[in-house]
């Protein structure tokens, strides 16, 4: 069996699955349930004193399930923060829950929300999670809708704080200063410069990152004619294809912040989504609408699946694979490319007409109709192909069927796995 274990924010924790904020550490009654399955940390569901995130519409799940298999997944939550009152959290639940989890070797991670960037609203939340014997705070600065949850006169909560740096910096320092335990600053992927924004809670006393919360959405049902679930917009939580936008986030603070403490979320639903974040940087690596969706198993599917990976891969430990990918993050303007697009592509598809099924998906999905089928298979049209790559990644063949070749020396540039050649360089 490799080794799971992962270090964030100075504490080890036993691996890197957890279970980010949600109902699953509300209570001890839940967090026994996601604890059973072997997960390393646990977020609490996130308490504070606002005036209203703490009353939900019910339902407030809306599984978008019926309207296709690609959203089989994807949900509308209109949720939001604790239900219970926080006096009481902090007497009953709060205690237990962290009881529960040190009894499991399981890192428990308190969440909490203030108002705007009042400090006296923040700085007593994180003192009280401080005595309560919690290693490390989050700040729910993140929430896509509990804004438009609060009464007016206290609706600066949650997302807005963390799409503004300069906010973003206020309200992490007044927490930072207030406690001598690490305050992590839950980041939304709303914010356009992630970059910024973690400079500015780094250099406010922040000791690490959760990227990201959730997007904000809605949905309309087309057969009513009316929104689907509430007549409003709120925690839009888009499945698994919605990692990639989440990963490209976190990316933002990992090679800005090279070594930073980072908890990777949004969209984790196998254990390939845990390597993928943890290669991208993260430390830990929680799941949250994949626990809903599809089961509390699926944690410890991810930590078996990432077991098992380690040892197929030869890796011993996290550290041999954890920030991969980071140093070769960059802006797309800085990958070498043609000085002017040259009108006929450097860049071929090549077919290799005896692994081909002769299924004729090239055909149909290249979008410049550079492909046609003849009795030897697919031939690709030199003047009209733009060398875009998007029929090798769409032929359903087992065997490798199409790489893409230089035009000039026929050698190959891309094979479909990780990076492609940068072809341009000379
Ligand atoms: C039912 C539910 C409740 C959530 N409650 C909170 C919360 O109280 N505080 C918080 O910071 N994030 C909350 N989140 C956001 C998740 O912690 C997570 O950041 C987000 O859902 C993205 O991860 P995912 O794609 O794995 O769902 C909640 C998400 C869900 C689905
Ligand atoms: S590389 Fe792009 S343009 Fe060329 S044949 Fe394939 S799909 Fe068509
Ligand atoms: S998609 Fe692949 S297998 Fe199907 S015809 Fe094209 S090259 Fe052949």
């Amino acid at each position: 069996m490799a080794d799971l274990r992962t270090n964030f924010c100075g504490m080890e924790v036993k691996n890197p699955v957890g279970v980010s904020s949600c109902d699953f550490g509300g209570s001890e009654r839940l967090a026994k349930r996601v604890i059973e399955q072997g997960i390393g940390w646990l977020t609490s569901k996130t308490v504070h004193k606002i005036d209203g995130p703490h009353r939900w519409p019910r339902p407030y799940f809306y599984s978008l399930k019926q309207f296709g298999p690609e959203l089989k997944d994807a949900w509308v939550c209109s949720q939001m923060f604790h239900s219970m009152p926080y006096d009481e959290w902090l007497e009953t639940e709060g205690p237990k829950t962290l009881k529960i989890c040190r009894d499991n070797d399981v890192l428990f991670i308190p969440s909490v929300a203030g108002i705007g960037e009042d400090p006296d609203t923040w700085a007593p939340l994180c003192r009280d999670m401080e005595n309560l014997g919690a290693d490390m705070i989050e700040l729910d600065t993140g929430g896509p809708h509990a804004t438009f949850g609060a009464v007016p006169e206290q609706a600066d909560v949650g997302a807005p704080l963390a799409m503004d740096p300069e906010k973003a910096y206020r309200v992490t320092k007044a927490c930072a200063d207030a406690v001598k335990i690490p305050i992590i600053f839950k980041a939304t992927p709303q914010c356009v410069n992630q970059a910024a924004l973690s400079i500015a809670v780094k250099k406010a006393g922040a000791k690490g990152i959760t990227a990201n919360n959730a997007f904000y959405g809605t949905w309309i049902d087309h057969e009513t004619g009316t929104f689907y679930g509430g007549p409003y917009a709120v925690g839009g939580l888009i499945g698994r294809p919605w990692q990639l936008f989440s990963l490209a986030k976190l990316l933002e603070t990992t090679a800005t912040l090279k070594g930073f403490p980072v908890c990777g979320v949004g969209g984790i639903f196998t254990w390939d989504d845990c390597v993928r974040y943890l290669m991208g940087g993260a430390a830990i690596t929680g799941l949250c609408s994949a626990v809903y969706t599809r089961g509390v198993g699926v944690l410890n599917d991810c930590i078996r699946g990432m077991d098992a990976f380690m040892d197929r891969k030869g890796y011993k430990s996290i550290s041999d694979f954890q920030g991969c990918a980071v140093d070769d993050f960059r802006y797309v303007r800085d990958w070498p490319r043609e000085k002017r697009m040259a009108k006929l592509t450097p860049i071929l598809p090549k077919f290799d007409s005896e692994n081909c099924t002769r299924c004729g998906v090239c055909e149909k999905l290249c979008a410049y109709g550079a492909i046609s089928m003849t009795e030897d298979g697919p031939v690709a049209d030199d003047r009209a192909c733009m060398g875009c790559g998007w029929c090798m990644g769409h032929c359903p063949a087992k065997e490798q069927v199409i790489t893409m070749v230089r035009r000039d020396t026929g050698k190959a540039v891309w094979t479909g796995r990780g990076t492609h050649e940068a072809w341009c360089r000379e």
